[in-house]
């Protein structure tokens, strides 16, 4: 008999509570007499072990823990027989024990999961509902040794800009991870060495304006939290180029406290105008928001993207061009419940200058000393509620030629 799981939207429930609170512990406890206090006792040498496994854990590496890979869920527990103690326990204690091992099973078990430690493989066939149920089920997971920036990039096909960012990310392997989605079937070609090398997910066909443009977002999204080590996580394509070092943009965005998704209430046919009563009555007019698509969001926010079963539905059902779902979505969806955890701006600068329904594409003469660093430092923007220049760490849209320039102007600034 399999542990009955709890539907995916109560990710937010950390492993301990949950096993309080599900099956796992009450069938015998209930038959002990003062039950409050054992489940406080229980409650205690739960937490105490937790932490103990995960320190253990942190130090100790990960070999001792690579044991015959076992699927999630967790094995029906009420079959755990306790051990037999030879002197005199009480019965408590003989609990407390009992649920320490059964918690220990557990952790083992969830470790030995490939997709646990991330980045093993990306090489899985679930369907996207899978994966985000998958993903949600990770998400509680409190067991983290080093926060990761997930790097997720929304592409056609080639990189062609990728040397730029094999720079970018060299000698901080333990601080990053990549996730590339490209149209279906086409395989990057990259060297083994590349930091881009196997970090393709199983992708989809995304068309320009279009829902499936979501889709594959979310789709990034879901593969990058399987790691629960991602903390935070920013979305690019292949004509974003990096403005500053990695470090600066890791501590920045590790110690923000917001996330950084544009929201805009923009008056007119491209703002509000793109609103339908159909939308109602989860989302009125006043809350309806624009922002370019390239977000960058923390674990928590992350995990309501791939969960959502309600504003989803109505993007995909009434959101049709000149309704694009990739600059509303999100937007709406997170001002409307987590408004006051936004940056409300972009991380990622773009230029609209030139007019037009597609930002400037900088070309090979466009490349100057001048332009990098009016990217890098010529804003005002407030960071932990802070005024300050910088405000941009990635800018776009690069084309192929820009390579050369690029490397040559703004190695420094990567390093
Ligand atoms: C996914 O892959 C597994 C083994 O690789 C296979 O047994 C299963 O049928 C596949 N599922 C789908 C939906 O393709
Ligand atoms: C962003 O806007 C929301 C209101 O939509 C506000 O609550 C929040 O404080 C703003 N964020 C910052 C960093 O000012
Ligand atoms: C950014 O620009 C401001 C003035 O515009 C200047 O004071 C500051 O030193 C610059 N910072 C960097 C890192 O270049």
């Amino acid at each position: 008999m399999m542990l009955e799981l709890q539907p995916r939207t109560d990710f937010a429930i950390e492993l301990p509570t949950s096993m309080l609170n599900g099956k796992l512990m009450t069938p015998k406890l209930q038959s002990v007499k003062r039950e409050g206090t054992v489940k406080v006792v229980t409650l205690f040498f739960l937490s105490l072990l937790l932490l103990l496994i995960a320190f253990g854990t942190c130090l100790g590496g990960l070999s001792s823990l690579q044991l015959a890979r076992t699927s999630f869920p967790p094995p029906e527990v009420n079959s755990f027989v306790p051990v037999s103690h030879t002197h005199e326990d009480t019965e408590e204690e003989k609990k407390s024990i009992s649920n320490e091992e059964i918690l220990r099973d557990y952790i083992i078990q969830l470790k030995s999961e490939e997709w646990y430690w991330g980045g093993t493989s990306l090489h899985h066939n679930m369907s996207d509902e899978e994966l985000f149920w998958k993903a949600s089920s990770v998400a509680g997971e409190p067991l983290n040794c080093v926060s990761k920036v997930a790097f997720m990039f929304l592409t056609k096909g080639p990189l062609p800009l990728a040397p730029l960012w094999e720079a970018y990310f060299k000698g901080n392997e333990d601080y990053y991870s990549i996730y590339v989605h490209t149209v279906p079937g086409y395989t990057l070609d990259v060297p083994s060495w590349s930091v881009f090398h196997g970090r393709q997910i199983p992708s989809q066909a995304v068309q320009w304006g279009d829902i499936s443009m979501v889709d594959a977002e979310r789709r990034l999204l879901g593969n990058a939290i399987l790691d629960s080590s991602n903390e935070r996580f920013i979305l690019l394509s292949e004509t974003c180029i990096p403005l500053h070092s990695f470090s600066t943009f890791y501590d920045y965005v590790i110690q923000s406290q917001h996330s950084f998704v544009g929201v805009m209430d923009e008056l007119g046919p491209y703002g509000r105008g793109r609103y339908t009563i159909k939308m109602k009555p989860e989302i009125s007019l006043d809350q309806w928001r624009k922002a370019p698509q390239w977000f960058e969001v923390t674990r928590y926010l992350a995990l309501y993207i791939v969960t959502d079963e309600t504003y989803y539905p109505k993007f995909r059902n009434f959101c049709k061009p000149p309704c694009y779902s990739d600059e509303h979505y999100i937007p709406t969806f997170l001002s409307i419940y987590f408004g006051s955890q936004l940056a409300n701006r972009s991380l990622t600068a773009t230029d609209w200058s030139r007019g037009g329904p597609h930002p400037t594409m900088y070309r090979n003469n466009d490349i100057t000393t001048n332009l990098l660093n009016r990217l890098r430092n010529n804003s005002n923007c407030f960071y932990n509620g802070n005024p300050g220049h910088t405000c941009y760490f990635f800018a776009r849209k690069f084309s192929r030629d820009t390579l050369e320039p690029l490397q040559q102007l703004h190695h420094q600034a990567l390093n």
